[in-house]
């Protein structure tokens, strides 16, 4: 009998343990002993239709038969065009040119080099800085990773990382210390333009920020009012905008872009996770026709871009998705159900204090747990709550997405749900019930240990 090969599969301390995916419907995965999940956090904020969609398999399908990749300096496709079209309409007209990638790294990557490219191609060589923000997340490759204030994240690739300016995050529930809610946005603003006279605005490519942080903050929208305000700054000193959509955008806040609710355009933006669903890899850069004219007319176009930039299939697999959200009218479920899950959570946890905030955007949802509801002291890092809450909540059925750090880097306990947007009201019901009696017995668990201590 021929050996399986999964009996050669070398120990990974980071695998191993967990559960063994055999397949997924809609918003639940099946384990290969036949355990159901319900997926509350759509994997890492990522499967917005949930899974095995039979349209966008469908889709693939058909795209895969005819022609799986052809490469962009040889062809263009259909597929590659209506992506482009859609998303063009889907951004309001704003954003009509793009280069596609295959993660949100390399979206972000990409958005950093169009930066810098801009620059260039407007003779301005020295602008060459990012300022980006505290507790934020951009992602895995050295560009991405330097405009990133992750700590566990960075702190093997400190020293070759890029030299970047951080400001304070744009965070109502933690401001920076003394600041008052009604002078959070001016502080911030004043700060982002202190830091671009400090280093000269001459020098500075680009702000890079998430309209709403996902996994470094657990889900922290800006306050109403930040957006327009430091774009304000942006704009006075020549310092291009650039909304890192990767997370939130893509109508996982009930707005194809987070920023619509906030009035603002950027002028470069990263979006990833939803526009394919994780059915293929698939992620974007866009830029406005100001930065591409500048790029044409010194370049004759954009200059980065990869082998599978513009893969037909997942070109294909996005426009799947992006028809099915708009034709289902999916985003009007997310705007007014993610409220009510939000309103729903408040009420199920009132009588948890250590839930000391609950926040979001339409299916981006943050819960924040706390030691302290007065002072909003965290709990104790080596606690690990927010895996514990995680552990809890999985072995009973439930995907959520348990995130460390908030707090300074170290401390601080978050749990982010993300559902797929078609899921439908008894699952919304379903990840209610099982997150509360997950966050309910972690902290009753908590409570117990520090009384034994
Ligand atoms: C806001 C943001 N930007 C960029 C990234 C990086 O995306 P990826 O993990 O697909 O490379 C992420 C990933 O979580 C993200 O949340």
């Amino acid at each position: 009998m021929t050996q399986s090969p999964l009996a050669n599969a070398a120990a990974n301390p980071v695998t191993d343990g967990l559960p063994r995916v055999a397949y997924a419907r809609g918003s639940y995965l099946f384990d290969v002993d036949g355990k159901r999940y319900l997926d509350g956090s759509g994997g890492p904020a990522v499967y917005c239709l949930g899974h095995a969609h039979f349209e966008v398999n469908e889709a693939l399908r058909i795209q895969n038969e005819k022609v799986a990749h052809a490469y962009r300096y040889h062809f263009t496709s259909d597929a590659s065009d209506e992506l482009q079209a859609i998303i063009t309409d889907r951004t309001g007209g704003h954003f009509r040119h793009m280069v596609f990638v295959t993660s949100g790294s390399e979206a972000v990557e990409s958005c950093m080099k169009i930066a810098l490219q801009y620059h260039a191609a407007c003779g301005q060589m020295s602008r060459r800085r990012f300022i980006s923000r505290r507790r934020s997340w951009h992602g895995n490759t050295l560009g991405a990773l330097s405009v990133s204030d992750f700590k566990s994240r960075r702190e093997a690739y400190e020293g070759s990382l890029l030299d970047v300016s951080f400001v304070s995050a744009a965070n109502a529930y933690r401001p920076p210390a003394g600041v008052s809610a009604d002078q959070l946005i001016p502080y911030l603003a004043q700060e982002l333009e202190d830091e671009i006279l400090r280093v000269g605005p001459e020098n500075v490519a680009a702000f890079i920020f998430e309209p709403v942080v996902g996994a470094a903050g657990g889900v922290v929208p800006a306050p109403e009012g930040y957006a327009k305000a430091v774009q304000a700054v942006c704009k006075r000193y020549g310092v291009l905008m650039i909304g890192d959509e990767v997370m939130c955008g893509s109508g996982r806040t009930g707005t194809w872009r987070a920023l619509e609710q906030d009035s603002i355009v950027p002028d470069i933006m990263s979006i990833a996770k939803g526009l394919a669903g994780g059915y293929v890899p698939l992620g974007a850069a866009l830029y406005s026709d100001e930065i591409h004219e500048a790029m044409v007319a010194a370049h004759g176009g954009v200059q980065t871009g990869h082998t599978f930039t513009g893969h037909t299939t997942a070109c294909a697999a996005g426009v799947a998705v992006q028809t099915i959200i708009t034709r289902d009218r999916l985003l009007d479920h997310v705007l007014a159900r993610g409220a009510r899950l939000q309103r729903d959570l408040r009420s199920a946890l009132s009588d948890v204090p250590e839930v000391g905030d609950i926040r979001g955007r339409g299916y981006f949802i943050g819960l924040e747990i706390v030691a302290d509801a007065k002072t909003r002291k965290p709990f104790d890092a080596g606690l690990m709550v927010h895996a514990d809450i995680g552990q809890r909540a999985l072995e009973a059925g439930l995907i959520c997405y348990p995130c460390a750090g908030n707090v300074g880097g170290i401390a601080g306990d978050t749990i982010i749900l993300a559902p797929p947007y078609n899921a439908t009201e008894e699952t919304l019901g379903e990840i209610l019930t099982m997150l509360t009696k997950a966050i309910k017995d972690s902290i009753f668990a908590m409570k117990k240990l520090a009384a034994a201590a």
